[in-house]
């Protein structure tokens, strides 16, 4: 994998660590792999820049991070009796259910084996946190280093309990929304009209949609009370980063402990390297300009049908292709396609010659086409990408496929489409004008509210209530209960009242008439 960042910049960034530059704080980092990793490092590395020390908590079995090669942060590495190659396969195994199974099957089959998959995954996570609380050297040494900030991605939950153990306040970072926002931030999502994550449902819902987002929020919530992450997390957070903004959600209530900062990775193109140079150039790709193609970091292979057919497609297309795939190459592949083992994806949509993103729906990489306007064809796979397609096609900057049915036709017939209509370009370019226009730039909100927390140690005064409440109690069903039950107790009375005086009545009419 290439690194993210060049090899200069570390350099620069790691100068700055090691002299102090400014005087800032000291931030603890629990991250979570792969993507999530990513985005994470972008606000690391800004802290770096203002002069904070960042300590980055590794667990050994993690894949993205590799802590003996030079980086501006430090590293404390946990060692776990679980390998590299082990957490690979079960990664594995939970891409090939999404890639091939998750869409054959029925929704509840399908939502057995997600629980079933994230039962393994929470075994690894009880593990690594096991191993990091039964670490009393550890815990002592960072208890030592007086840290001012915890900094976590919910996705590898227990970093708040490493920081309730360190007594240090707590920022998550997050994109997702199913249940950790909702159930464990407070975060109000009328089930009418906020649709739960992962479903791709947008805020337009037909009556059966409204019950299948209904009854999922329902087992989201079961999910997260069985696993007691809801008391943990809501009891920790005191600020969450949310990894959206308005460019791509839907308009919802929020809460002032919540920042929506999508967008922050996302930075003006750079000139490309020459190996991409070279093919993308306007004289060598011509009038009909290129497409940008990545299926994300975590895809590796596919089947020899599937990149037979998407190569197939490509090679219909009169635009040039950059290809990021790490699989075998293709025999269909077209001469206008070319493969590469990396991207600079958010250069390359940004060049004046890009006009479209094939796109698998990481929220990464659908900011960047966002930030550079560039219209979208998704074919989502698993976890929140299903869902982020669905926004984007909302907003009429995307094109959905289905990866299980894919026809060559279908993907040459979606990239003409959002090619040649232009209302694709305007909507996506429509994104990218509010995108840019905000008073502060997503970056340095998250960093200002991380900074904030660490000044004040905390930010209690943004907490709503409602984690006080019990769940009958957030929902006034107590109170709902009291009201029905006068009500019941007043017209029992009532009618009893009636009987009384009919019958009354009635006897008296009986008497006359004798
Ligand atoms: C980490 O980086 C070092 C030095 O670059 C290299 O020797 C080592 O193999 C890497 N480890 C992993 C697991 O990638
Ligand atoms: C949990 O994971 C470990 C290491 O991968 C494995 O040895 C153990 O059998 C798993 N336990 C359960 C209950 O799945
Ligand atoms: C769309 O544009 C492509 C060239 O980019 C062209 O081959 C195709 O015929 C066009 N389709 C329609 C429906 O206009
Ligand atoms: C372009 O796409 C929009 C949105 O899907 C559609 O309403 C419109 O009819 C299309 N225009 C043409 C010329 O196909």
């Amino acid at each position: 994998m290439v690194p993210a960042m060049a090899g200069k910049e570390v350099a620069v960034l790691w100068l700055l660590a090691v002299l102090g530059w400014g005087s800032g704080g000291k931030v603890l980092v629990w991250p979570a792999d792969n993507s999530h990793w990513l985005n994470m490092e972008y606000i690391l590395q800004e802290l770096v820049v203002r002069g904070h020390e960042v300590t980055v908590l590794l667990p050994s079995c993690f894949l993205i991070l590799n802590s003996t090669q030079p980086s501006p942060f430090q590293f404390e590495v946990v060692d776990v009796p679980i390998t590299k190659k082990e957490m690979a396969t079960l990664l594995e195994e939970a891409f090939y259910f999404w890639f091939y199974q998750e869409r054959a099957l029925s929704v509840w089959a399908s939502l057995y084996r997600i629980a079933q998959l994230v039962y393994k995954l929470e075994n690894v996570t009880k593990i690594i946190c096991d191993e990091v609380l039964k670490n009393e050297a550890l815990l002592e040494r960072l208890k030592a280093s007086t840290f001012d900030v915890l900094l976590a991605d919910p996705l590898a939950p227990s970093g708040e309990l490493f920081a309730e153990k360190l007594g240090i306040p707590f920022v998550y970072t997050i994109r997702f929304s199913v249940g950790n926002t909702r159930l464990c931030g407070g975060l109000p999502s009328p089930p009418s009209y906020v649709p739960a994550s992962t479903r791709g449902l947008t805020d337009q819902m037909s009556f059966v949609e409204r019950l299948q987002n209904f009854l999922f929020y329902f087992y989201m919530d079961l999910f997260f009370l069985k696993y007691h992450l809801a008391t943990l997390m809501s009891t920790a957070s005191e600020i969450w980063l949310i990894r959206t903004y308005w460019d791509f959600e839907f308009p919802r209530p929020f809460l002032p402990n919540f920042e929506f900062v999508g967008g922050l990775h996302c930075q003006p193109a750079k000139p490309l390297p020459k190996v991409f140079q070279l093919y993308s150039a306007i004289g060598c790709s011509g009038e009909h300009g290129i497409v940008v193609f990545s299926l994300g970091s975590m895809i590796y292979q596919l089947t020899d049908e599937k990149s037979n057919l998407i190569a197939r497609a490509l090679s219909q297309l009169p635009q040039k292709v950059l290809w990021r795939y790490k699989g075998k190459k293709p025999e269909t592949l077209g001469s206008n396609t070319r493969i590469y083992d990396w991207i600079p994806q958010n250069d390359l949509l940004g060049h004046p010659s890009t006009k479209a993103f094939i796109t698998h729906g990481g929220t990464n990489g659908i900011y960047e086409a966002i930030y550079h306007g560039i219209p979208m064809v998704g074919i989502p796979m698993f976890a929140d990408q299903h869902d982020n397609i669905a926004h984007m096609r909302a907003k009429g900057a995307a094109v959905e496929l289905d990866f299980s049915t894919l026809k060559t036709q279908d993907l040459v017939d979606a990239l003409n489409t959002v090619i040649n209509n232009s209302t694709y370009k305007e909507n996506a370019l429509r994104l990218s004008k509010i995108h840019h226009d905000q008073p502060v730039k997503p970056l340095d909100r998250a960093v200002f509210w991380i900074e904030f927390v660490m000044r004040h140690k905390g930010a209690k005064h943004l907490r709503p209530a409602a984690h006080h409440l019990t769940w009958y109690q957030y929902h006034c069903l107590d109170v709902l209960a009291f009201l029905f039950t006068c009500t019941a107790i007043g017209v029992f009375i009532l009618a009893k009242c009636c009987l009384f005086c009919c019958r009354r009545c009635g006897r008296i009419a009986k008497r006359k008439k004798e």
